[in-house]
Parts: structure tokens; C-alpha cells; sequence
């Protein structure tokens, strides 16, 4: 056990989660709706990231989620913010440490497909490592050695597409291509990404990924597209457009998570 996950289990009472969501930029709502809540800043928690972007809180919250046991990470530290890939590693240490077997990541992200408007949500389908980065360089142990091939897991990913046609939710699944950030894309790595495969473009969740399967978590993730990428619409992409798109496409996402976890599809 790491400190984190002493300070974790010490402060989670009866609860025994073993499924944990982190919430990205503009995602946060859904942290209001867990009841029983045990708001633990990550100030508290050895380890946890300082995160100063707007719109990414910094709180884990455990409590109960459609009325199943979960933990919820409100912000996450991104590769951009000091150039370490393994920032959320402490966290993610701390959730398996707990017991936590099952990781619902989402992000919001740029969509590359013009069929793919702002307000749509994506299931991953797998990722493109463009940032080139990865959270286990510098691990001594053969474990680093990780295999890619299944990251997003067949089964949690079942699970959503019967949650969204459960609730009537559209749902896209694609490639999610994460580019280091924090400036956003140029149209010509637009053009390229779609070339490449990508769906979407992002500036987080991969490298929690592959953290988190490093770990031996099973993981999902799920894009809210704000925006079309670089060079698809008039005007400029802003910080601004994606916290206030997000809530969007934000509101089916927590539908189909919400149904997920009360249907207790993620129980096996
Ligand atoms: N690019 C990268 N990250 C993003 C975008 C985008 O267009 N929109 C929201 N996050």
C-alpha cells in the first residue's frame, strides 16, 4: 500500500469501491451527484497532482453513484502542465491499492470527423500516442514492458454501447490521438490525424492508460467532444469554448455512466 492509499482506505469508511472515474475538463457535475460523499482534497493525499488548470477541481470524492460504490477523481494532472507523463501515477497507485479493479477515464476533446459535432460523445475505441511520451520511462522492473493491444477493455466497453442504446444516448466509438498540448493543434496536424486514423485529438487520458494497465485496471474511456479540430470551423479554439461546451455532451455521458452503473454492468 502506498501513503495514498492508507490515507484512502483509512477515510472510505464501509465503502469498497472497485470501479473509480476521473473526470475531465468541464466534466466535473458529476461529483455533486454522489451520495454519501467523502470529499478527500488531494492536498491530503500523498502524491495526488496540484492541478492548476481552470475547470479541473482537485478533490476525489467516494461515495455512492447511482447508487453503486465509486470513487471519482475531479482533476487530473496533465502531461502539459510540467512535462511528467507519470503525474497521475501516485493516484492511479492509490485506486489499485484500494482495490480498485475497473477505470473510467473521459476527456474533452476536438472531434476530426465532421460527422462528430460538438455536444457528441465518443467511446474509445483504442489511441495514438502522438505526444510520444509515455508515464513508464524510467521503470526498472520487466513490467514496463506493457501490452497495448486490448487497452480498452471489450467488455467495459460493451457495457456502455448497451447503457447508450439502453437510454436512447448516441454514442460514437473511435481513435482518440493525444497531442502533448497546451497549444492546440495546427489544421495541417488536423489533416494528418485523420490520415493517421484519429477520430478525436486530446491532450490527456493516454498516458493514464497505459498507467492504468500497467497496474492491471481494466479501462474505458469515453471523449466529449466541444469543438471541431484545427481548420474544420471559422474562428479560433479556446480553453474557454471547451469548459463551456463540455457540460453538453457532459449531460448524455453522465446518462450513460449513470445507467452503466446502476444496471451493474461492471459487475463481474
Ligand atoms: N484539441 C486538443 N484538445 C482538445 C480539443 C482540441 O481541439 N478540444 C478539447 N480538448
Amino acid at each position: 500500500m502506498t501513503a495514498a492509499s492508507e490515507v484512502l482506505s483509512s477515510r472510505l469508511g464501509g465503502l469498497s469501491p472497485t470501479v473509480a472515474l476521473v473526470l475531465g475538463s468541464g466534466l466535473g457535475g458529476l461529483v455533486d451527484e454522489v451520495e454519501d460523499a467523502v470529499r478527500i482534497p488531494y492536498g491530503e493525499l500523498p502524491g495526488f497532482p496540484h492541478s492548476g488548470v481552470s475547470g479541473h477541481a482537485g478533490q476525489l470524492v467516494a461515495g455512492r453513484l447511482a447508487g453503486k460504490p465509486v470513487i471519482v477523481l475531479a482533476g487530473r494532472a496533465h502531461y502539459y502542465e510540467h512535462g511528467d507523463a507519470a503525474a497521475m501515477r501516485p493516484a492511479l497507485e492509490a485506486l489499485a491499492g484500494v482495490g480498485v479493479g475497473k477505470l473510467i477515464l473521459t476527456n474533452a476533446a476536438g472531434s476530426v470527423d465532421a460527422q462528430m459535432p460538438p455536444g457528441s460523445v465518443m467511446l474509445l475505441t483504442d489511441h495514438i500516442n502522438f505526444a510520444g511520451a509515455n508515464p513508464l520511462i524510467g521503470e526498472q522492473t520487466d513490467r514496463r514492458f506493457v501490452g497495448l493491444s486490448e487497452a480498452y477493455d471489450a467488455d467495459m466497453r460493451a457495457a456502455f454501447e448497451r447503457a447508450a442504446q439502453d437510454t436512447g444516448t448516441p454514442l460514437h466509438q473511435g481513435v482518440y490521438m493525444w497531442f502533448s498540448g497546451p497549444s492546440f493543434e495546427t489544421p495541417a496536424e488536423i489533416r494528418m490525424a485523420r490520415v493517421m486514423g484519429a477520430n478525436a485529438v486530446g491532450m490527456s487520458t493516454v498516458p493514464e492508460v497505459i498507467l492504468a494497465r500497467f497496474l492491471g485496471m481494466r479501462v474505458a474511456a469515453c471523449s466529449v467532444i466541444t469543438n471541431l479540430a484545427a481548420g474544420m470551423s471559422a474562428g479560433e479554439l479556446s480553453h474557454q469554448e471547451t469548459k463551456d461546451m463540455a457540460p453538453i455532451g457532459g449531460a448524455r455521458l453522465a446518462t450513460v455512466l449513470k445507467r452503466v452503473l446502476s444496471a451493474g454492468m461492471l459487475e463481474d
